[in-house]
């Protein structure tokens, strides 16, 4: 394995010696989960090792890279209109176009590639990520079309260079693929099964990032809790671990799966005084029935009694969700059980999506599918409920102090600082740049749905 990484910089050396003074550019499309974008990070870090300069402007681009999500509908049609778009640049410029991500590890997206768009240069899946360099050394030297996906479940690479995206924020990768097999789920088909980096590496990618000035880390996986460091190392111990590390304030992980929200995992959340007390706990339907024909292995009641024990055990945590309505089978008994959840939890967030059909998947290949329209009134109305639930929730954080790490200076008003509370809402509040990086208390004094006002108490 290593000696697999060791020979990418060897191609990363020879494509630096291509570009050099060429000044070449690329630009990066990514679409999908956090687990995507922290992929990005890794291919960006090739590329500028490459020799290669990021720019925005499409036009400009020598190199167009499409990092691809396939977990709903919607993705596909993007993704070939925006490589319908460049065909013409490709013919005037020469831009390489290399297209990676989950979505090409479904075979018949791939042939609809080769058949409709077979200009395009490379095509990499998720277990080749690393052999980007390679790939567009072989296009440079030889100008083939390189398909470069495999279907057996990658190894756990270390050592590729990173360019990341925030200096206060960061993400980390702690553990690859799926074993769930959802019903409605592409990710295990297309990420493979699960595999867990090793406890030292993660502790000493945190460290770095720690002496780097970083402040919070959000530990990603599929299923974050079913990590497995070997020798009896797990999610808990990871937890306590990346606690220790000098520097970083703040700890989340995304997505953890109910089913193995273990004591020793809802003991470390509340031991650990870096970890935000809001959980994402994906919910995906409130009927026991439906979690049944989605495979979720919990019932509804068992939800429920998880997130009491969590709340009995650790004080002040809320909860974040995903809910997919819609899918195979439900019927308005159902929703209304979704609904019931929601109204009982009072979620922090909740992710809402429409049930999507992926081809290969089991849902998919379901008789009793709901229409369409009632799908989208089923979604309205939990979206309306959801968004009375965030006033409410809001107005409670008026006349409270909370603590807020400072992000930056506020998008839409420059003379603004935003930052977020534990609980990841966005607070702007007036004040002086030398805060940006730092844990301050804000009063909270109004709400605004997406966001809330702050004042510095003097
Ligand atoms: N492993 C994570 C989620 C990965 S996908 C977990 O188990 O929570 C992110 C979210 O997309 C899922 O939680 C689910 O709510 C949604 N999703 C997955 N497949 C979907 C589909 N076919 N249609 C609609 N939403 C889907
Ligand atoms: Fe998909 Fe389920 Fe795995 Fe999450 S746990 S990635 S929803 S199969
Ligand atoms: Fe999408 Fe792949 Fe993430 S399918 S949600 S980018 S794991």
């Amino acid at each position: 394995m290593k000696n697999e990484i060791e020979e990418q910089y060897k191609y990363i050396e020879k494509v630096r010696e291509n570009n050099e003074n060429k000044n070449l550019k690329y630009n990066i499309f990514t679409m999908g989960c956090q687990l995507n974008e922290n992929d990005s990070e890794k291919i960006c870090g090739m590329l500028e090792k490459m020799g290669y300069s990021s720019t925005e402007n499409l036009n400009e681009a020598d190199l167009v890279i499409f990092n691809t999500c396939c977990v709903r509908e919607n993705a596909e049609d993007k993704l070939f209109g925006k490589v319908g778009e460049i065909k013409k640049q490709k013919e005037e410029r020469g831009t390489i176009i290399a297209i990676g991500g989950c979505m090409m590890q479904e075979k018949h997206i791939v042939e609809k590639l080769h058949k409709s768009y077979p200009y395009v240069d490379i095509i990499f899946g998720t277990h080749t990520l690393h052999k980007l360099p390679e790939d567009i050394y072989k296009i440079q030297e030889e100008s083939k079309k390189i398909d470069d996906v495999i279907d057996i479940d990658g190894e756990v690479y270390e050592g590729l260079p990173i360019k990341r995206n925030d200096n206060i924020k960061a993400s980390v990768t702690i553990m690859y693929g799926c074993n769930n097999f959802c019903s409605y789920c592409i990710v295990p088909y297309v990420r493979g099964r699960e595999r867990s980096r090793k406890p030292e590496d993660i502790l000493n990618e945190v460290k770095d990032l720690a002496s780097k000035g970083y402040k919070e880390i959000t530990l990603l996986g599929q299923n974050v809790n079913s990590y497995d460091g070997g020798e009896g190392y797990k999610f808990s111990n990871l937890l306590y671990d990346v606690n220790k590390i000098q520097g970083i304030e703040r700890i989340r992980f995304v997505s953890p799966h109910p089913k193995d929200f273990t004591d020793d995992v809802i003991e470390a959340i509340a031991d650990c005084d870096k970890i935000c007390k809001i959980i994402h706990l994906p919910l995906q339907s409130g009927s026991s029935k439906m979690l049944k024909v989605m495979n979720r292995k919990y019932t509804k009641e068992q939800y429920l009694e998880l997130a009491r024990k969590m709340q009995e055990r650790i004080p002040n945590v809320v909860f974040s969700t995903d809910i997919i309505v819609g899918f195979a089978g439900e019927t308005e008994e159902d929703f209304e059980d979704t609904l019931d959840v929601v109204r009982k939890i009072k979620f922090e967030q909740v992710y809402m999506f429409i049930y999507s059909r992926r081809v290969g998947t089991p849902g998919d290949k379901m008789e009793n599918q709901v229409p369409e329209e009632i799908k989208h009134k089923r979604f309205d109305r939990l979206k309306e409920l959801v968004e009375s639930q965030i006033v409410e929730n809001n107005q409670k954080y008026i006349g409270t102090i909370q603590r807020v790490l400072v992000e930056g200076t506020s998008k839409n008003n420059p003379n603004m600082l935003t930052g977020r509370t534990e609980s990841n809402k966005v607070v702007i509040f007036e004040g002086t740049k030398d805060l940006i990086d730092k844990i301050i208390d804000l009063k909270i004094v109004s709400e605004h749905m997406w966001y809330l006002k702050g004042k510095i108490e003097m």
